[in-house]
This record gives C-alpha cells, sequence and structure tokens, in this order.
C-alpha cells in the first residue's frame, strides 16, 4: 500500500460519499455540478445513491412528458369528439404509464426517506424536497383524477 491510499480506498468508489470523493478527487466536483449532483450540503449521501435519485428523476420526467403529450395530443382529442371511436386500448395503455409512474414513485420515495430532508438539510435542499412532494401529489391527482373519474366515463358501453 503506498503512502497515499488509506482505508477509505478500499471502499468502492460507487459506496464512498459524495463530499469524500469531492475532496479526494480533482475534477470530481465540475463532474458533480454537470451530472446536478448535490456534493456540498448534499455531501453524505454516497455516489451511487445520488446518482440513482439523479437518473430516476430523469426516467420520471421523461416518461411523464411522453405520457401529456399522448394523451393531450391523442386521447383527450378522441375524447372531445364524443368518444365515439373505441377508446380502450389508448386508455389501457394511459392506464398502465399510470402504474409504471406508481412504481417510479414508490422507488423516489425509497430512495429520499419519504421524500423528507435530514434534520441539516439546507434551505436548496428542503426547497427540492417540498417540490418533489407537491409534484408527487400531483401525480397522485391525475392518476386518481382519470383513472376513478374520467376514463370510466369512456369505458361503459353505450345502451
Ligand atoms: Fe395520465
Amino acid at each position: 500500500m503506498s503512502s497515499h491510499e488509506n482505508a477509505s480506498t478500499a471502499i468502492p468508489l460507487a459506496e464512498r460519499a459524495l463530499g469524500e470523493i469531492a475532496v479526494a478527487l480533482p475534477g470530481a466536483p465540475a463532474l458533480f455540478r454537470a451530472a446536478k449532483l448535490d456534493y456540498c450540503c448534499g455531501g453524505r449521501a454516497s455516489l451511487k445513491a445520488a446518482a440513482a435519485e439523479t437518473s430516476l428523476l430523469k426516467l420520471i420526467f421523461g416518461e411523464l412528458t411522453m405520457h401529456m403529450q399522448k394523451e393531450e395530443l391523442i386521447l383527450f382529442p378522441a375524447m372531445r369528439q364524443g368518444g365515439r371511436r373505441p377508446l380502450q386500448y389508448p386508455i389501457a395503455a394511459m392506464m398502465a404509464d399510470h402504474d409504471d409512474h406508481v412504481v417510479h414513485l414508490s422507488e423516489l420515495r425509497r430512495l429520499t426517506d419519504d421524500v423528507r430532508a435530514p434534520e441539516a438539510a439546507c434551505t436548496t435542499w428542503r426547497a427540492l424536497y417540498a417540490g418533489l412532494n407537491k409534484f408527487a401529489d400531483d401525480l397522485v391527482e391525475h392518476i386518481h383524477t382519470e383513472n376513478n373519474i374520467l376514463f370510466p366515463r369512456f369505458l361503459v358501453e353505450p345502451d
């Protein structure tokens, strides 16, 4: 073992804290800033946990963007035309999307301690988590409104 190594080098990089990596590796802070990983007040999170949170958020927002476009451009216009076209397939597709959103939302809750900021969290971190909680509430409301109120109106066969 060289004199530059210490006990923490035995820990895989992905398991090490962001703050620790930022100190140990020149260039890491710039990389973390580019990837929007919080290495200052969120520096105690492991690289793996922070990266998982960031990539999950990207996945969620990407999927939601696609989902909203399908609803706004295809399903809702068909509904406005009186829903005479068979809508059970696009509705089933949107409900499958909703199931995926619920799975990803619970994964986000798992990664963020149920979207609860730690005692020592800074204002930026608290604001981010407040925004995430509002987003999660809005998404649940979206799914409830469509699955339980809007979609059933277009799945009932006319007499
Ligand atoms: Fe939806």
